[in-house]
């Protein structure tokens, strides 16, 4: 049951505790607690929050009055620091009140009160099961704010930083092949023992290349690692360090890995990849070659082992990828277009929400041959659609046959343009047989 009361008491509490035990440190606070007691760039000591952040951080509008009844705490009117006056009473007061699961959800209380014998606490456990700074959207915002100065901001433009909380997708919305699923648990566990692989000297690993056509899930599946590691995402698309500010774009690079480096533990996403290819073998501006070398140069001075930093590329296009792109990915994870069985899990899992009568997603699976995971998306989209143009929001099977066939009609008329385009080569490529030099 929801007790805002307790909610506001127990973040003096950790407060107080946090302030007993210089051994603790932010990740023994939970987050919502974390983020109240947050000032800039930590948790200081003694931490003293205000109202405005409580308010935040605990979800009431007015903290104050759940907790001004009280007689251990106090409110200072001028700057709203609320402070406690009463450090025992305010802990046989939370003690008398909370249960045992709010100890074992807070690091920091299960560690002032490991010795509690009813309570049974687990401060290993409690902290191991704590959401970690590093993940937390106001560190991340903090982070940046450091290290980026005015002049540097526009930097920020080329990179999306994302908190492993602001990421929607998880894993378990997406269908993954036997090798996906495999490779994710290998990161997962490489990630979690990284001192021992540091140990036995194994630092060749943490570089991976997800190879692919277009919407097989490349972003979603280096998204739902974040989320499901607890890692920030930090995503670049190479073609926009490379466009932008010419002569700048070696500079660019390197400040990119820089922001993977200082919020270390995370993902760096580098998505296309093979824009890499590109650039080396057409001869453009020097400076894009200088940033070209720059990446490949960063990518081999990055370590998961060494900086915590996970490295992930992305490429449509691997026909373009030269040798010296290759090498330096130590795991390359293919994204097929699904089978039959995969595109009926995909289905299974996109219209979970949607009520459909007469749902045989083994007929859809065997009719969407050489569709992606996004184009089933986009067939049930259709679907919806047409089924809301006759006010319906329920859908039949037929619905989504009919939107299966537009989709591969639409499909075909643009295949038939490439082909024209293709025809229209071929035509001058003969056109030049006609001219051939007479015998
Ligand atoms: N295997 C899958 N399971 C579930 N959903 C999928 C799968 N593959 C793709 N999708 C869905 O399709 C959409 C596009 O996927 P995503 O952007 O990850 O593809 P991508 O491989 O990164 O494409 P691109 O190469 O164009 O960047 C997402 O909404 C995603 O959820
Ligand atoms: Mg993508």
């Amino acid at each position: 049951m929801e007790n805002r009361q307790l909610d506001v008491v127990e973040v003096l509490l950790t407060g107080v505790c946090y302030d007993r035990n210089a051994e603790l440190d932010e990740n023994d606070l939970p987050p919502a607690i974390r983020t109240a007691l947050w000032t800039g760039d930590g948790v200081s000591r003694p931490p003293k929050p205000d109202e405005d952040a409580l308010a935040e951080a605990v979800g009431v509008d007015d903290p104050w009055a759940e907790i001004s009844g009280l007689m251990f705490t106090d409110r200072d009117t001028f700057s709203g620091t609320i402070s406690v006056t009463d450090e025992e009473m305010l802990e046989d007061w939370y003690l008398e009140r909370a249960d045992r699961v709010r100890f074992q959800n807070n690091p920091t209380l299960a560690y002032e009160y490991q010795d509690h014998a009813d309570l049974a606490l687990d401060y290993e456990q409690a902290r191991d099961e704590n959401r970690p700074v590093h993940a937390d959207p106001q560190y991340i915002e903090s982070q940046l704010d450091s290290y980026f100065d005015e002049d540097d901001e526009e930097m920020l433009d080329l990179v999306e930083v994302r908190a492993p909380a602001e990421i929607e997708i998880t894993l378990d919305q997406l269908v993954l092949t036997q090798d996906q699923s495999t490779e994710v648990r290998k990161v997962a566990k490489a990630i979690e023992h990284r001192d021992y692989l540091a140990e036995i000297g194994l630092r060749e690993i943490g570089k991976l290349l997800f190879v692919g056509p277009p919407g097989t899930g490349k972003t979603s599946v280096a998204r739902g690692l974040a989320h499901q590691l607890d890692l920030p995402f930090v995503e670049v698309k190479l073609s926009m360090i490379t466009s932008q500010y010419l002569g700048e774009t070696a500079k660019n690079v390197e400040k990119v890995f820089e922001v993977a480096k200082r919020l270390s533990p995370c993902i760096l996403f580098i998505d296309e990849f093979d824009f890499v290819a590109k650039t080396r073998t057409s001869d453009e501006h020097a400076a894009i070659k200088r940033a070209v070398n720059t990446l490949l140069k960063s990518i081999d001075e990055v370590s998961l082992i060494r900086d915590d930093v996970l490295l992930i590329g992305a490429t449509n296009h691997p026909d373009e990828l030269d040798t010296a792109a290759w090498r330096r990915f130590d795991e390359i994870l293919h994204f097929p277009r699904p089978d039959e069985t995969m595109r009926k899990g995909i289905l299974d899992l996109v219209v979970s929400d949607i009520e459909i009568e007469d749902f045989d997603p083994d007929e859809i699976a065997a009719e969407t041959s050489g569709l992606t995971g996004s184009d089933l998306r986009l067939v049930l989209r259709e679907a919806v659609l047409s089924a809301l143009v006759s006010d319906r929001t329920t859908l039949t099977q037929e619905d989504l046959l009919d939107a299966v066939e537009d989709f591969e009609e639409r499909d075909h008329m643009r295949n038939l343009e490439t082909i024209e385009e293709a025809l229209e080569g071929e035509g001058e490529h003969e056109h030049d047989h006609d001219h051939a030099p007479t015998p």
